[in-house]
């Protein structure tokens, strides 16, 4: 196995989701004939998302972690499997035509756009691939306190044991550190995967930048989005500043209704915007 692939491996041992997200994005992907999932890693929501007759797309930029993505997809019954595709590529620089009803970027994958041009190129990018009442939705965990109560401008965490796991017949011990640069809005991670019993160790970093919540309202608008709904968890608490996730549900703004709108044939278009807003009301109602 190569170092690339192991380290996919053992990173996908460590990154499990959130509880409660595969059950918000099958929710909110209910009755969704198309879904795109930028940043998809090894297949863990697409593997919940699958389903027959619906197309689902997976977007990552690692191919290791689409190998895997491919292999885990391989449990699935052959009707489920049949609609899902993996795409390596860049979310800041994708181009499908439009029609998807869903465009995902779960579990904090905008953190990994290290600048708003990159975000905002993402943002752009999804939007012009969402069918006219489509849903854009992101959750990322929320840095508002974090940025808040920094006192330093920058830090180092000490490496910390975060969990323990089993890979390949070996036990790894993994320990994780950060580093905060509070101007750049930037934690990068180090995860350090040691081996019981002597061997190599691996190293993987991920790089963040954490977005707030005003910054990413305004990126947004200017990728002509607007967000319908915004959550503090995964059970659907509004969100505050005080709430431990920032979960958007967002959809086509008015401004490219308008622009749109002026072309011909575009009144169902329109219509189909503003049936935007009601259908996320309605998926989401009683979270
Ligand atoms: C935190 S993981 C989320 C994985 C998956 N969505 C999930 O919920 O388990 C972020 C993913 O985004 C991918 N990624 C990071 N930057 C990317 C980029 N510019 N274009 C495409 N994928 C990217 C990473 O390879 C990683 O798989």
């Amino acid at each position: 196995m190569t170092s690339a692939a192991l380290e996919a491996e053992l990173y996908a041992l460590t990154h499990r989701g959130t509880p409660g997200d595969l059950e918000f994005y099958t929710r909110v992907c209910h009755g969704a004939a198309a879904v795109l999932e930028l940043g998809c890693g090894y297949g863990r929501l697409l593997h919940a998302l699958a389903q027959r007759g619906r197309r689902v797309l997976g977007l990552d930029s690692n191919r290791e972690l689409l190998a895997l993505a491919k292999r885990n997809l391989r449990a699935l019954p052959k009707a489920r499997q049949r609609g899902v595709e993996l795409v390596n590529a860049d979310m800041t620089r994708f181009e499908f035509a439009p029609g998807f009803d869903r465009v995902l970027l779960p579990y904090n994958g905008l953190y990994c756009l290290l600048g708003r041009r990159a975000a905002l190129a993402c943002f752009r990018a999804a939007r012009a691939a969402l069918a006219p009442n489509g849903l854009f939705v992101f959750d990322v965990w929320n840095a508002h306190a974090f940025h808040r109560d920094r006192a330093i401008a920058s830090s180092a965490d000490a490496s910390e044991p975060i969990v323990t796991i089993q890979h390949a017949g070996r036990v790894w011990d993994v320990f994780e550190r950060s580093r905060t640069r509070r101007r750049a809005q930037r934690l990068d991670v180090t995860y350090d995967y040691l081996p019981r019993g002597g061997g190599k160790p691996c190293q993987i970093v991920i790089p963040q930048r954490y977005y707030l919540e005003p910054e990413l309202t305004e990126l947004l608008a200017r990728a002509g989005l607007v967000a319908h709904h915004r959550f503090g968890d995964f059970s659907g608490a509004r969100f505050s500043a005080r709430a431990e996730h920032l979960i958007v549900v967002a959809g086509l703004d008015r401004t490219t209704q308008r622009a749109l709108g002026k072309g011909p044939g575009m009144a169902k278009l329109v219509d189909d915007r503003s049936r935007g807003a009601r259908l996320a009301r309605r998926i989401l109602a009683g979270m």
